[in-house]
C-alpha cells in the first residue's frame, strides 16, 4: 500500500478531439477521423485498460450484414428482422440506415485484412443466427470481435497523429453552457489527476455488464461512459432493456456463444427433450434471444432443469452431434474454455447453460448520427443507444453496430471540425470539486464500510431483482436496498492510498457508476408497466402498444432519475404480434 502525501495538481493536455473507450466502436471511429481527415486532427484514445484489450475482443459469433443477395438475403430483410426482434421499439429509419452501411463496413475491414473464416469456394464464410431470417452472421470462427480489434488497429498504425492513454479511468465529462471542454481522469500507473481538453469527443466505451453477477462481461465493463454523461447531463434512453443471452457457461458466466445454436447445436431440459419446441416451434434454438431466455428460465422454474452451484440451476447446450471437425474448426474458442473453466469437451458432453447478462439495449441518448444532446459529444457502440436494438437486440447486430457507428461519427467529428469550432473554456470550479470528491472525500475517507462487499450485494441485488422475468414489487424492494446502498457507499473507506496503480481507488469509482446506473434501470423498468422484449414482467405479461410504444427517458436528478418519453419512429412496419 502507498502513501499520498497531497492532492495532486491537475495536469493538463490538449488534443483536438477524444476517444473514450478503444473498443471496435472507438477503434472504427479513429480510423474514420485520421483518413477522412489525411490524419490532420488530433485524436486522443483514452482506455481505462491497454488499448488493444477491450472487451470486444470477446465478442465470438460474428457480425451481421447482407453480403449474399444473389442467395435471396436483401436489406428489407435484414431490417425487418431487426425490426420485429426488437419488439417493434427500435426506430425504423436507424435500422434502414445500418442494414445499408453494414454489408460496407464489413467490406472495408474484410479489405484491412480481417481474416474472415472461408466457404471452400473461398468466399466469406456466413451462419445462422437468432431472428435472422437469412444466415448472415460473417464470421472468423468464434473469435470474430478479436480479430475485428486487431484489423482495426493493425489499420490505425498506419496513421500518426493520435497519441494514446492506456490505462486512464476517466472520471468525469467538463462542459460550460452545454458545450464539451474535455475530461477529468487518472492515468494509473502513475496515480497523476489529469484534464485532457479538446473541441470534441466520441464516447464509445462499451455496456455496464457488471452491473450483474452472473454476467458475460469482462470485470472491466462498469459503465463509466454512461455513468458520466448521465451526471454530465445527457438522457440514458430505454435503460429499462437489459438483454440476457440464453447460453452463459455455469458457474462463471463465460459466453458460450449463439453460434453454438447457430452452427446446429441444441438446447434440451432435463428429460433430454429440445425444449423450443415448446416455446418457438419453427425458429427452435433460432429464435430471438429474449425469447430463448424466458424460455430457458420457465423450464428451470418449472422443475426440468438441472440442479447446479448457488442456485445457478440450468439447462444443456449439446453439441454432441456435431463432432469434432465441426466443433474444431467453427466452434475451437468454446471447446477451449470448457475444458480449460469446467473440464469438460463438448465433444463429448452438453455443456451447462443459462441466461446470463450481455447487452444494454439502452445508452446514451444519441441521434441517427451518433450526436448526442452536448454540443461537441458523440456516442456510438453499446454505450449509446441511437435505438437501433429497440427492447431486443438480435445477435451480431452490436459488433456492426459499433463499425458502422464508429464510421459514422467519425465522420461527423471531422465535418464538425472543418467547421472550426473554438476549444471552449475549461470550468476550473468543476476541476476542483472532482480533486476534492477524488481525493478528499473518497480517497481520505475512514468510514467502515467495505466496498467490495457493496459491490457484491449490488450485483447479487440486480440478479434477484431484475433478471429475464420481473414483477413490480421485485423490482421496487431491488430500488430500495440500491438507496440503501447508495448511502452505504457515502461511507466507505478505501485501503491503499497511493498513487501507483490504485485499484482499490478505481473500484470505488467504479461502483459509484454502477450504482448510479442500476438506480435508473430499476426505476425505469418499474416504471413500465408491460412486457417487451428483454423487459418481460409477470404482473404485465403484454405488450401494450397504446400505452407504451415509446421510448424511456432517464435524466439525472440528486434524488434519483426523472423519467420523460419519446416517439418510436415507424415509418415501413406498424407493430404486430411476434410469432416465431
Ligand atoms: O453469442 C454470441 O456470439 C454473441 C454475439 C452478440 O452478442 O452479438
Amino acid at each position: 500500500m502507498g502513501n499520498r502525501t497531497s492532492k495532486p495538481e491537475a495536469e493538463v493536455a490538449t488534443h483536438d478531439v477524444l476517444i473514450f473507450g478503444t473498443g471496435l466502436a472507438g477503434l472504427r471511429a479513429a480510423v474514420e477521423i485520421a483518413r477522412k481527415s489525411n490524419d490532420s486532427i488530433n485524436v486522443a484514445l483514452v482506455s481505462k485498460v491497454q488499448i488493444q484489450r477491450p472487451h470486444s475482443v470477446c465478442a465470438e459469433g460474428g457480425s451481421a450484414a447482407v453480403l449474399r443477395e444473389e442467395d435471396g438475403d436483401n436489406l428489407d430483410l435484414h431490417a425487418w428482422d431487426t425490426v420485429k426482434g426488437s419488439d417493434f421499439l427500435a426506430d425504423q429509419d436507424v435500422v434502414d440506415r445500418f442494414v445499408e452501411l453494414a454489408p460496407k463496413e464489413l467490406m472495408l475491414l474484410e479489405h484491412w485484412g480481417m481474416p474472415w473464416s472461408r466457404r471452400p469456394d473461398g468466399r466469406v464464410m456466413q451462419r445462422p443466427f437468432g431472428g435472422h431470417s437469412y444466415p448472415r452472421c460473417t464470421m472468423a470462427a468464434d473469435k470474430t470481435g478479436f480479430f475485428e480489434v486487431q484489423t482495426l488497429y493493425d489499420t490505425l498504425m498506419q496513421y500518426r497523429n493520435f497519441a494514446r492513454y492506456d490505462e486512464f479511468f476517466a472520471t468525469s465529462i467538463l462542459a460550460k453552457n452545454n458545450e464539451f471542454c474535455g475530461i477529468t481522469g487518472i492515468d494509473m500507473a502513475t496515480g497523476r489527476f489529469m484534464v485532457l481538453r479538446a473541441k470534441a469527443m466520441i464516447i464509445a466505451s462499451g455496456g455496464l455488464g457488471t452491473l450483474y453477477g452472473f454476467t458475460t462481461y469482462s470485470q472491466t465493463v462498469s459503465g463509466d461512459g454512461q455513468a458520466l454523461a448521465y451526471r454530465a447531463g445527457l438522457n440514458l434512453e430505454d435503460p429499462e432493456f437489459l438483454q440476457f443471452h440464453p447460453t452463459g457457461l455455469v458457474p462463471s458466466g463465460i459466453l458460450m456463444t449463439e453460434a453454438c445454436r447457430g452452427e446446429g447445436g441444441y438446447l434440451r431440459n432435463s428429460q433430454g427433450t429440445r425444449l423450443m419446441e415448446t416455446y418457438a416451434p419453427k425458429q427452435m434454438e433460432l429464435a430471438p434471444r429474449d425469447i430463448v431466455s424466458r424460455s430457458e428460465m420457465t423450464e428451470i422454474l418449472e422443475g426440468r432443469g438441472f440442479e447446479g452451484p448457488n442456485g445457478l440451476d440450468y439447462v444443456h447446450l449439446d453439441l454432441t452431434h456435431l463432432g469434432a471437425k465441426r466443433i474444431n474448426s467453427a466452434l475451437p474458442l468454446i471447446r477451449e474454455v470448457c475444458i480449460k473453466f469446467i473440464g469438460l469437451d463438448p465433444i463429448e458432453k452438453p455443456i451447462p447453460v443459462r441466461p446470463v447478462a450481455h447487452y444494454s439495449m439502452g445508452g446514451i441518448e444519441a441521434d441517427i448520427n451518433g450526436a448526442t444532446a452536448m454540443r461537441g459529444v458523440w456516442a456510438a457502440g453499446e454505450v449509446a443507444c441511437c435505438s437501433l436494438h429497440g427492447a431486443n437486440r438480435l445477435g451480431s447486430n452490436s459488433t456492426t453496430e459499433c463499425v458502422v457507428w464508429g464510421g459514422i461519427t467519425g465522420e461527423e467529428v471531422v465535418k464538425y471540425m472543418k467547421s472550426n469550432p473554438p476549444l471552449a473554456e475549461v470550468p476550473q470550479d468543476a476541476v476542483k470539486a472532482e480533486q476534492k470528491r477524488i481525493y478528499e472525500d473518497l480517497l481520505g475517507g475512514n468510514g467502515k464500510e467495505n466496498q467490495y462487499e457493496i459491490k457484491k450485494e449490488l450485483r447479487d441485488l440486480m440478479d434477484r431483482h431484475a433478471g429475464v422475468y420481473r414483477t413490480g414489487p421485485e423490482m421496487a424492494e431491488g430500488l430500495r436496498k440500491i438507496k440503501v446502498l447508495k448511502e452505504r457507499y457515502k461511507n466507505i473507506s478505501i485501503a491503499d492510498k497511493g498513487n501507483v496503480y490504485n485499484t482499490n481507488l478505481i473500484n470505488a469509482l467504479e461502483i459509484e457508476n454502477l450504482i448510479d446506473l442500476a438506480e435508473v434501470l430499476l426505476t425505469a423498468a418499474l416504471a413500465r408497466e408491460e412486457s417487451r422484449g428483454g423487459h418481460s414482467r409477470r404482473d404485465f405479461p403484454t405488450r401494450d402498444d397504446d400505452k407504451w410504444l415509446k421510448h424511456t427517458l432517464a435524466a439525472y436528478g440528486a434524488g434519483g432519475p426523472a423519467l420523460s418519453y419519446k416517439p418510436v419512429t415507424i415509418s415501413k412496419w406498424k407493430p404486430v404480434e411476434r410469432k416465431y
